[in-house]
């Protein structure tokens, strides 16, 4: 099928808009380092893109799996963070809670055009407590005083979180803090950037 409007193909007007802004910041997380935590980490990259103006940089794309490994993906928000625990919430009634019920397993990227910047979490989801999931849906904009019982808080809690920068000059930049499980501290480690 022909999906050209116009004398260009589509291959061609893809290829010619901008991926990057001229200027990044600098590869790093706070003060000129990589602190030991990515959760402190990742706070400081998001300040960055909230001093930036980043559109929405509270806004993930959450991927799940169901238990044929059936793949779903969809943007959501983020809530907190606490014990490296990426927190959001959603409808109890949603396919990515069916996914998560069949295979815990999920992904949070987060994209920040303005700063050439991505994070990529990965870990293990949970259910948050009841008191989390209420608390959650009374300080939604326009909610009513009761508490919708099928609103969730989830979080997923981390065991990988990768930071990339994209440099001008096509250098990019990422690194990654992993552990093996939730007991063990991360340990951070350059990643080639594959691109
Ligand atoms: C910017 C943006 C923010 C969103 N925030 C949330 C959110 O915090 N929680 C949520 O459940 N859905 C949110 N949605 C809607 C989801 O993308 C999705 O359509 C919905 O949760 C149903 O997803 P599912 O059927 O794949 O589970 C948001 C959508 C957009 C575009």
């Amino acid at each position: 099928m022909n999906t050209s409007v116009s004398s260009l193909s589509l291959r061609q007007r893809l290829r010619a808009l901008p991926v990057f802004p001229e200027i990044f910041p600098p590869f790093e997380a706070g003060d000129g380092g990589w602190p030991e935590d990515p959760a402190e980490a990742f706070v400081a990259w998001l300040e960055t893109a909230v001093d930036r103006q980043v559109v929405e940089p509270h806004a993930a794309t959450l991927s799940t799996a169901d238990a044929h490994g059936a793949v779903s993906a969809r943007t959501l928000i983020l809530k907190d963070i606490v014990d490296n625990g990426w927190q959001f919430a959603t409808h109890l009634d949603t396919r990515k809670v069916e996914d998560i019920e069949e295979n815990p397993r999920a992904a949070l990227t987060f994209y920040w055009p303005e700063v050439g910047r991505q994070v990529s979490v990965r870990g293990r989801v949970v259910r948050l407590d009841d008191e989390t999931s209420a608390a959650d849906y009374r300080q939604r904009p326009l909610a009513g005083t009761d508490v919708d019982p099928d609103w969730k808080a989830f979080a997923v809690v981390a065991d990988y979180v990768e930071f990339w920068q994209a440099s001008t000059d096509r250098a990019h930049r990422r690194i990654a803090y992993s552990r093996e499980d939730e007991s063990q501290p991360f340990e951070r480690t350059d990643v080639d950037p594959r691109m």
